[in-house]
């Protein structure tokens, strides 16, 4: 049979926290995903499967339209950009910060600004919105390392608890993004699947917003 819906999730944490909300929207998939290797998952929804990936990738399988449906950071969205997609639904999940970080106690720096980051094309954008030329450095993680090794004078990463700097010898300081897990529908799906997708989201809604009275928000 034909899935009716393919939903496009990435693994590790964003599944993590995106599962009861899938489970409560009634497409819980019908065998655990974390004690898995597979990558597709049938789901207790007639029809309705999930597929994961890394979550650079889902925006790749939602565009052409092998996922009708996908759940990813707002970060992967601003950073690649794109308009294949439309984006419908906050789902509050795996929130945090995108934020400007530098060595507590810097002094000024002289100069082109070197700023180490995994979010090259937003750390770009933020930078030209305040007329400030910066050397943009490509890292793939362990983002704080840079500053105190002294391969650049500041750093544009995701600050959660603020952990990670502070161990580091960082302090945070400008917010650039509030980010969260959204839900991205595939254009033309939206139009083709309208009944079934509109469903979904607004179970996934509902799922959300019992979540946030039970932590009382
Ligand atoms: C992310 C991020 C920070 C850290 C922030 O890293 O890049 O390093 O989490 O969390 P905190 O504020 O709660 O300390 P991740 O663990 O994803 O690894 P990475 O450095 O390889 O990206």
């Amino acid at each position: 049979m034909r899935p009716r819906l393919t939903i496009a999730l990435t693994r590790g944490r964003m599944v993590e926290e995106v599962l009861p909300l899938l489970r409560q929207a009634g497409v819980a998939p019908e065998e655990s995903m974390n004690a898995s290797r597979k990558l597709i998952f049938d789901t207790v929804a007639t029809g309705v499967r999930i597929i994961v990936m890394r979550s650079e990738d889902v925006l790749v399988y939602v565009e052409r339209g092998s996922a009708d449906l996908g759940i990813t950071g707002k970060d992967t969205l601003l950073e690649r950009g794109g308009s294949g997609y439309y984006e419908r639904l906050d789902l509050g999940i795996c929130a945090c910060r995108l934020m400007t970080a530098a060595p507590k106690d810097a002094p000024p720096v002289q100069g082109r600004l070197r700023v180490a980051t995994k979010f090259v094309n937003i750390t770009r954008r933020y930078f030209a919105l305040q007329s400030r030329q910066v050397d943009v450095i490509k890292l793939f993680g362990a983002v704080e390392l840079a500053p105190i090794i002294g391969l650049a004078d500041q750093i544009v990463d995701i600050v959660e608890t603020g952990t990670t700097l502070a161990a580091n010898g960082l302090v945070p300081l400008e917010t650039i993004a509030e980010i969260s897990g959204r839900v991205v529908v595939n254009k033309a799906a939206m139009k083709m699947k309208y009944a079934v997708i509109s469903d979904l989201v607004s179970r996934l809604e509902q799922a959300v917003g019992k979540s946030h009275s039970a932590r009382g928000s």
